[in-house]
């Protein structure tokens, strides 16, 4: 039973594990909870219970189709109230996701990443304009700056829309609204017994606005497409306008393609800003890593100063591909996922899970089972090399979640992240002018924060 689970010493009635808890960093907490006490614990906040497990063998069962699905938990349903029935936040019994995950694949194959390739190398280009100005002057933000470009490229992929991150002093509204309201939505998945959420109405009203505005310039987007009789399916707007269901012809809702179109923002931005924030944060600390992505890229893509590398030429990148798996490894910017139990079974041979019952596959910890060696901390993107893949158990490195859930936009991340990253170390040199300590942030995903580059020009020859 449940008690055999073991939790944080300190438990107190009514306020759970929270000594020593600290609000900002729940992940992190929970990273030194599971130090000490090993791949499966369990968690009181207040008086939710949560089960955790970051053991690969524990893993590798709940990973498996046949026994457990993705439960949407207390932290997505409050993720509801902007995304709604949107494939990330859809139970898995709406036929809603089915409907709209089967519409939606075509967006996410090899062809379509092939056409999105202009638009994130456009996007790449406003960043590196950005950086440009930036040569010699004050450093840069990182984690700030890849933001700006991956919203950029979701939201020009996703929707034809430009947000105009890099020439804005002030963030768009659209942006504004949302930041806020996953803000609000965090802190509301915390409540407290009797008292319920620690909101104000205020903040509820303004979340209530703010999610108003985020439909309404969506919606305004999807009408002027209609209105334009625009019948191209070029980016994912047009294919979930403009195609039916394979089988059963049915078409999405406009109510569901909104929730999709923010979805793909919500989900598609931050976590790739993050791996990529993540990566340069390593590289910049291990010089002979960043000397092999900048020999990498000027083999692969030619020496020039000022390169226009093609699809093709980001996937021959395995190198800096590898760099970015491995930040993912140590920090997986969406830090776990939740299973539930199709039917009343048992984990780890003496852990009795009931029908529905659910426990999260902590990624964080996960990626640090000894199976990956003795060194877990060290950031070593030769961890990824086929032969080493091969040698490991399959289901310890899961930051993309898993199984019919898994991260649709995957490889959409991983190529536009590549991109990215190759172009600045093949165009700037990045002085880590104040010795960064890393510290972690963590909003809906973690981010390096603090983190700044003073920037020159590389000298490249031809
Ligand atoms: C789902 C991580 C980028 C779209 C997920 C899940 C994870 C994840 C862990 C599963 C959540 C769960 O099981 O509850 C990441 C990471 C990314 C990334 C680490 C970047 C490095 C993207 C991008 C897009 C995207 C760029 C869109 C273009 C989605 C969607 C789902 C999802 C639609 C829901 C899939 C479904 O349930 O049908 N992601 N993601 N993600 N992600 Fe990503």
């Amino acid at each position: 039973d449940i008690h055999r689970i073991p939790h944080p010493p300190h438990r107190i009635p009514f306020l759970g594990d929270l000594v020593g808890a600290h609000p900002a960093t729940p992940v992190q907490d929970t990273m030194n909870i599971a130090r000490n006490l090993g791949p499966i614990f369990r968690r009181k906040v207040f008086d939710h219970e949560f089960v955790f497990v970051s053991d690969s063998s524990m893993a590798a069962e709940l990973v498996d189709e046949s026994r457990f699905r993705k439960h949407v938990a207390e932290s997505m349903t409050d993720l509801r109230d902007i995304a709604g029935d949107g494939l990330a936040t859809a139970y898995h019994h709406e036929p809603n996701w089915q409907r709209a995950h089967d519409i939606l694949v075509p967006a996410f194959t090899r062809e379509a990443l092939k056409s999105y390739h202009p638009t994130m190398l456009a996007a790449t280009r406003r960043l590196l304009d950005s950086w440009d100005r930036c040569v010699g002057g004050a450093p840069v933000d990182v984690s700030r700056d890849m933001t700006k470009v991956t919203l950029e490229t979701i939201a020009r992929a996703g929707f034809g829309y430009d947000f105009g991150s890099f020439e804005r002093a002030d963030p768009h509204p659209f942006v504004r609204a949302m930041v806020r309201a996953l803000k609000f939505s965090q802190q509301n998945a915390v409540e407290v017994p009797y008292i319920g959420s620690l909101l104000t109405r205020r903040a509820k009203r303004r979340n209530a606005q703010d999610t108003a505005l985020m439909a309404e310039i969506v919606d305004e987007v999807v009408h002027r497409r209609m209105a334009d009789g625009d019948t191209g399916t070029h980016d994912m707007l047009g294919l979930m306008l403009n195609t039916a269901h394979p089988e059963t012809g049915e078409r999405l809702a406009p109510a569901n393609i909104r929730n999709q179109v923010i979805t793909f923002l919500v989900a598609g931005h931050e976590t790739t800003a993050g791996a990529l924030s993540f990566a340069l944060y390593y590289l910049v600390k291990n010089p002979a890593l960043l000397a092999a992505a900048r020999e990498e890229v000027a083999r692969v893509w030619g020496g020039g100063a000022d390169p226009d590398p093609s699809y093709e030429q980001v996937t021959k990148l395995r190198h800096v591909r590898r760099c970015l798996e491995e930040a993912l490894r140590l920090w997986p910017t969406a830090p776990g996922f939740a299973r539930e139990a199709l039917e009343d079974t048992v984990i780890g041979g003496r852990h009795p899970m009931r029908r529905g019952a659910w426990a999260v596959v902590f990624t964080p910890m996960l990626h640090r089972d000894p199976v990956w060696g003795g060194d877990v901390e060290r950031f070593d993107p030769d961890r990824f090399t086929p032969e080493r893949v091969r040698a490991r158990p399959a289901h310890v490195y899961k930051p993309f979640g898993t199984g019919a859930r898994v991260c649709l936009g995957r490889q959409f991340a991983l190529h536009e992240a590549t991109l990215v990253l190759a172009m600045l170390v093949h165009r700037y040199e990045l002085e880590d002018h104040a010795d960064y300590q890393l510290k972690v942030h963590e909003r809906l995903t973690l981010m390096p924060t603090g983190f700044t580059l003073a920037l020159a020009h590389r000298a490249h020859h031809a």
